[in-house]
């Protein structure tokens, strides 16, 4: 079975074709950067009107990677939510188009689900897995217990980590998107110039919170005398901030496993998802703390780790694989959770 993914519910217009051997045959990803630049942030209108204008020539392009045409196809799956609701409708209908046209199967997936499952794209990894989620708009952990089963065990009670990272950066005077800025620097400073909290951390239960660190690094950086900030300083903050962000993560997940363990006996994997697991300090402290706690450890290479369309399609594929097909009536959700049952909180991290 080979299946078009379509991704566009951010900052990023992508297409891709898989199939179900896990072959990744084309993965276009056009970002948007350069237009949200000089904003410093994503501009949802912009967002929703580059979508529109280049998603046809992503997907076109990556039809002739693939070397296919539609109708070969088996099934076009597109990100139906959470996200931006402009992009959302964009990559959706142009979904249902294709398939109307060619009479095939369209599948709605869910965002989050998509960076839930890339570990079994790349890693083959079983049911049931624990699952950290760092992306801008998402922190989560969850256990991963089949195609459309989550269970969440903690997530942010404000900002999401990716925002963490990305707001560190805008202090600071780093370029956006700031995630790849602060670790790019974080490699020329020292971690222990400043003392930095580490929110949640040895709290019960696997929540986190991100604005305290982040007010933490504004009053640092206020604190360093007048004047244009050297490049030291950015560099120990950055590298300060990273090193926060990495014990509080190990904490929590340490938290998370222990909780895995007693309810899910028969799974033994940790995954990371999300733009931030392409960090490499992050991922290394994961893989430090997998070691320590004799967990089997998952991270998906950095370009299946920030948002693109072939985890879409293997999320459609999975989906299709089940017969789990949708509607050309199913509508575009700007939130989903991927478990409804979780009490709802605030924050941008909770957007699903
Ligand atoms: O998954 P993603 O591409 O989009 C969302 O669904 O949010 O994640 C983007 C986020 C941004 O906040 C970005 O700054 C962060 O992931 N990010 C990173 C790195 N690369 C991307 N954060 C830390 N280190 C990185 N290398
Ligand atoms: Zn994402």
């Amino acid at each position: 079975m080979i299946v078009l993914g379509i991704e566009t519910s951010c900052d990023e217009t992508a297409a891709a074709v898989v199939d179900d051997h896990g072959t990744v045959r084309a993965d276009v990803v056009r970002s948007q950067i350069e237009e949200h630049r000089p904003y410093g942030g994503i501009v949802p209108e912009i967002a929703a009107r580059a979508h529109l204008e280049t998603l046809d020539d992503v997907i076109r392009r990556a039809m002739g990677e693939a070397e296919m045409e539609f109708a070969a196809l088996d099934g076009v799956a597109a990100t139906a939510g959470p996200g931006l609701i402009g992009g959302l409708i964009v990559g959706v209908m142009t979904a249902k188009g294709i398939a109307a046209a060619h009479d095939l199967p369209f599948i709605a997936v869910n965002h989050l689900e998509g960076h839930a499952l890339t570990a079994r794209l790349t890693d083959r990894v079983a049911f049931p897995y624990l699952l950290l989620l760092v992306s801008g708009g998402h922190c989560q952990i969850l256990v991963v217990e089949e195609v459309g089963r989550y269970r969440r065990l903690g997530t942010t009670l404000d900002d999401a980590v990716g925002e963490a990272f990305d707001k560190v950066a805008k202090m600071l005077g780093l370029g956006y998107p700031g995630g790849p800025e602060v670790e790019r620097t974080a490699a020329l400073g020292h971690p222990a110039r400043f003392n930095l909290p580490r929110p949640m951390k040895g709290r019960p239960g696997c929540d986190f919170s991100f604005s305290g660190l982040k007010t933490a690094v504004r009053h640092a950086i206020e604190a360093l005398p007048v004047g244009e900030l050297a490049e030291r300083d950015v560099a120990d903050i950055c590298a300060s901030f990273q090193d926060a962000v990495g014990d509080v993560l190990d904490d929590r997940c340490a938290r998370a496993i222990a909780t895995f363990r007693s309810r899910w006996p028969q799974g033994d994997t940790l995954v990371v998802a999300g733009g931030v697991a392409a960090n490499q300090e992050v991922r290394r402290r994961l893989e430090q703390l997998c070691r320590r706690l004799d967990m089997k450890f998952v991270a998906p290479p950095q370009g299946l780790c920030t948002d693109n369309a072939a985890m879409i399609a293997w999320a459609g594929l999975e989906r299709l694989a089940r017969g789990d097909v949708d509607g050309l009536d199913f509508a575009p959700r700007p939130r989903w959770p991927l478990d409804p049952d979780a009490p709802a909180s605030r924050g941008a991290g909770v957007k699903a």
